[in-house]
Parts: structure tokens; C-alpha cells; sequence
């Protein structure tokens, strides 16, 4: 991780082997071109009019500076409008030209003043694209095939901004964006990761070190210690790996009332189990645990594996707290595993329960990749939620909890079961879920849309996204902020 400084140093006096600017639509020069060009004796915004830059976003120019200001070379980055320089575009622009910054050992920018949002949310913004944009998995790729090897790597990043800002609150902004870019990058390593090595125990060993390392209660539940707990969906879906299932349990006690609850999916692969997916649909079954990966709070973890000790269609599965579900599709495994969190969650009696899970194929069909959905039982909580999901530039789309539905996983055997009719997929698996966090205010994020990318975006290569691990941290803050306040319960 390179180190960030915040100066206020004209950034035609600034020392860097890459200067980075931003422009806007028009184009209009952004923070320190006018200053830059005069130093380089020319019009910026002229040289890019001759190099037919609009100032559209992910627009660059590379200016060489021929010795006459400290700065090796300039990247004039397009960020558009300068009236719509919200912090996501910022983070965007960022992460579209973070790789290139990457091949330079020192690196200093002007960071535009976000005009919606706080110029702190711009900085943050920028920090996150940044570190975000350079993210790659590499860990699996042999040594010979380390192409950069010998590269110099980004270890110095300097903001350069005006005198108004101030100082104590732009370092804060930069030390915001690192904890944002490292939390959404932890768990890219876990979802990128191939369920091979991230097993339950494997998920459960890293999250005790995190734990560790950020001074968090520990406990993980094996399968026997499951077993007297009642954990019948976990140890349901996880019976028929040789990789056997775990809870993942982290408590941070340092506040006071009722606890915020955070749980997430954690199939570590899921094949189907013996309701087995085709090929095509397994490829990228590893990152199942998406949720998990995004979260701190209780997290089952199973494998999801046909064999002759699996679940089998058919099959009844006790829950925690008593509930039985009639298990008629081995692949609508999450909200197995989830049924036990949640309902080990609601004993607890916190203030409000969030989950979070690539839960089905339904919801993805529904909203695309850019958007995950969110059910519940509470409008106040989800209104909170999808207003996380948008400070963090990792928006959602609320779904209706159709109570009507519920006719649809009316079990003739057991108190309910894991699969509906064909349509409204995304709505049966949330009225499942229901069932199990009983009146507490509960809110659950499908992200199977979201959790992976099949192709690169502005700020994440192919692969897992991160999302919504900044989501996460933002709905936390917001928590921690109305915690004197009481909680108002808004029934649906
Ligand atoms: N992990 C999948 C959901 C999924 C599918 C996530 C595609 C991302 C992309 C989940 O366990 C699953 O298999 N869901 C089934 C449920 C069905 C059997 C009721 C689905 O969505 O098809
Ligand atoms: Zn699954
Ligand atoms: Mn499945």
C-alpha cells in the first residue's frame, strides 16, 4: 500500500515522476492545469482542444514537462461535467487510469472539488479508485510469469488541494479511502480465491486473524459444536463435502444497547449439490461467499457438494430454533445456511439484522450486474441501506417482500420450503429468509448481480468486485451515528 500525503503545494512546484490532473467537459480546465500551463508556457485546455478531448469521462492526455516544472510527466484526466463531479465519477476516472499510475513510483494529484457531496467524500473517492483500479489477483500466477516484475511500484501518493480545505480533514478523507479500498480488497482476495484452498476452515482462519488484527471477539462453530447448537441448514448443505461447514462469529463489544447484526452467505462452491448445476452455470460458483466476504458479523460457511453423503432433494432440515425446512432443490442451499444465522442472530435481540448474499439467479435477471436488490421486513432499514449503498458508489434497488407469494413455499411436510414456482425467485428466497429473524427490523441484499464481474470495469479487473463491502462500512457509520436515537420500528 503506498503511503498518502495531503499538501497544499501548487502542482507546478511539486515534485512527482507522474502528475496526475483532472479536466472537465467543455473542456474546462480542473484544479492546477492553468497553473501547470503557465509553467509550461502553454494553454492546457488548447492542447487538448487540438487533441479533440472532450473532457469525457476516462478522456487522458500525457504532457511530457521538458525539465520546466519538478514533476516527470502530466496525465490530464477526464472526469466530465464539472457540474455533475460527483464523488462515484471521481472514483471512476480514478480507477480507469490506476493501473498506469501504478508504473510510477511517486505520484501526486489535484483532486476535484466533488460538487455533490463533501470535497472529503471527492478525496475519498479519489483514494478508493485508485487503490481499487490497481487491484490484481495475481497469487495464482507463477513467478516466471510476473510480467512486472522489475517495475517500480506506486509507493508515495501526494493530494495536492487548495488552502480552504483543511488539512486534519483531508488526511482523515485519505485515511477513509485506504480503510474502504483495503476492506473491498480483503474480500476480493477471499472471492477470487479458488474454493480448492477458501474452505470453511480456510474462510474461518482468515477471519479470525482479521479479527485479531482489529481487536474483534473470535469464535468459530465446528460441526459438532453446529450439531448441539441445532445448526441444521449449515450442517444440511455442507454434508456432503469433505471440506466440513463452520459459523463464523465476530463480536465487537465495544458499544452500548442492542448490536448491529450483519450476517452473509458463505458457500465456499456451489455445485448444486445433488440438484447439480450445468457446467456453464458452476464456473464461477467459487465466489458463492461473496456475502460472507463482505461482512463482519455471523457467517455460516458450507461447501456445497453432491456425493453419497449429501442432502438429498427430499430431505428435512431442522433449523436453529426449531424451524424445518423441506429441502426440494439441493441448489437453493443459501438460504439454508442463512436460516441458522439469522434465527442464531434474532435470539440475540439486536437492533436490526442485514444480510447479504448472491442468492439467486432471479434477482441478477431482474437488475442486471450493476445493481444489487433488497427485501425486508422494515422500510426504515432498507431506506438506511440503499442510502449506504449509494454513498458508497455501490447502489441497490429495493424489492417488494410480496407476502402473497408466501403460498408459493408452503411445504405439505415441513414448516417451509426452499424453492418456489419459476417466477419471483428473488422475492421466495427473501420470504424464506423471513421466516427466521422474527420481528426484528431485517434487511437482505441479493448481490448476485453484483458480487462478480464477468468483464473489467472502471475500478475492478474480472473477477470478484468487493461489493458491498463499502456499503457495509457506510451502513455501520450510520448506525453508530443514530445510536442514541431510539430504533422506530416502520411495518411494512
Ligand atoms: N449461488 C446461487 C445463485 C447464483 C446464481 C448466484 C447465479 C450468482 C449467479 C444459488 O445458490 C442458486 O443456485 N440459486 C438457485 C435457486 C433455485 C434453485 C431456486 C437459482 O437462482 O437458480
Ligand atoms: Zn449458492
Ligand atoms: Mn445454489
Amino acid at each position: 500500500m503506498p503511503k498518502f500525503d495531503y499538501v497544499t503545494t501548487s502542482p507546478a512546484d511539486q515534485a512527482a515522476d507522474l502528475l496526475v490532473l483532472p479536466f472537465f467537459e467543455g473542456p474546462v480546465a480542473g484544479p492546477g492545469m492553468k497553473e501547470l500551463g503557465k509553467a509550461l508556457g502553454t494553454d492546457l485546455v488548447a492542447v487538448l482542444r487540438d487533441n479533440r478531448l472532450k473532457g469525457q469521462l476516462g478522456d487522458t492526455l500525457t504532457v511530457p514537462t521538458m525539465g520546466r516544472v519538478p514533476a516527470g510527466t502530466a496525465l490530464l484526466v477526464g472526469v466530465g461535467p464539472q457540474a455533475e463531479a460527483e464523488p462515484d465519477k471521481i472514483r471512476r476516472a480514478t480507477g480507469k487510469i490506476a493501473a498506469r499510475a501504478a508504473r510510477y513510483r511517486r505520484v501526486a494529484t489535484a483532486v476535484p472539488q466533488a460538487t455533490k457531496g463533501s470535497w472529503e467524500e471527492g478525496v475519498q473517492a479519489f483514494v478508493e479508485g485508485l487503490l481499487l483500479g490497481s487491484y490484481r489477483f495475481d497469487r495464482y500466477k507463477g513467478d516466471s510469469s510476473d510480467e512486472d516484475g522489475d517495475r517500480p511500484r506506486l509507493d508515495r501518493v501526494i493530494v495536492m488541494g487548495p488552502a480552504r480545505w483543511e488539512k486534519r480533514l483531508a488526511v482523515q478523507a485519505l485515511e477513509r479511502g485506504e480503510v474502504f479500498a483495503e476492506a473491498t480488497m480483503w474480500a476480493r482476495d477471499m472471492v477470487n480465491m479458488p474454493a480448492q484452498d477458501a474452505t470453511p476452515e480456510f474462510l474461518a482462519g482468515e477471519a479470525r486473524k482479521m479479527a485479531k488484527d482489529v481487536g474483534l471477539q473470535f469464535k468459530v462453530w465446528t460441526p459438532a459444536e453446529l450439531k448441539k447448537g441445532g445448526f441444521g441448514g449449515i450442517l444440511g448443505v455442507g454434508q456432503g463435502s469433505e471440506n466440513p461447514p463452520r459459523l463464523i462469529e465476530l463480536r465487537y463489544q465495544g458499544g452500548s444497547g442492542p448490536p448491529v447484526a450483519l450476517t452473509g452467505k458463505g458457500v465456499t462452491f456451489d455445485s448444486g449439490g445433488l440438484s447439480i448445476k450445468d457446467a456453464k452455470d458452476m464456473e464461477w460458483m467459487k465466489a458463492d461467499m461473496a456475502g460472507a466476504a463482505s461482512v463482519l458479523a455471523a457467517i455460516p460457511s458450507a461447501e456445497n457438494m453432491p456425493g453419497s453423503t449429501a442432502i438429498r432433494p427430499g430431505d428435512v432440515l431442522r433449523h436453529r430454533g426449531g424451524k424445518t425446512s423441506e429441502v426440494l432443490n439441493t441448489d437453493a442451499e443459501g438460504r439454508l445456511i442463512l436460516a441458522d444465522a439469522l434465527s442464531y442472530l434474532a435470539e440475540q435481540k439486536p437492533r436490526v439484522i442485514v444480510d447479504t448474499a448472491t442468492l439467486t439467479g432471479s434477482c441478477m435477471i431482474a437488475l442486471g450486474e450493476d445493481i444489487w436488490g433488497v427485501l425486508g421486513n422494515d422500510e426504515g432499514l432498507i431506506q438506511d441501506v440503499l442510502a449506504a449503498g449509494e454513498e458508497a458508489g455501490e447502489p441497490g434497488w429495493e424489492l417488494p417482500l410480496w407476502q402473497k407469494y408466501g403460498r408459493h413455499i408452503e411445504s405439505t411436510i415441513a414448516d417451509v420450503k426452499n424453492i418456489g414456482t419459476r417466477w419471483g425467485g428473488a422475492i421466495h428466497a427473501a420470504l424464506f429468509l423471513e421466516k427466521f429473524v422474527g420481528d426484528v427490523p431485517w434487511a437482505h441484499m441479493d448481490i448476485a448481480g453484483t458480487a462478480w464481474a464477468e468483464s473489467p470495469g472502471d475500478y475492478w479487473p474480472k473477477g470478484a468486485t468487493g461489493s458491498p463491502a463499502r456499503t457495509f462500512i457506510r451502513f455501520v457509520e450510520r448506525q453508530a451515528a443514530k445510536k442514541s436515537s431510539k430504533p422506530v420500528r416502520s411495518k411494512r
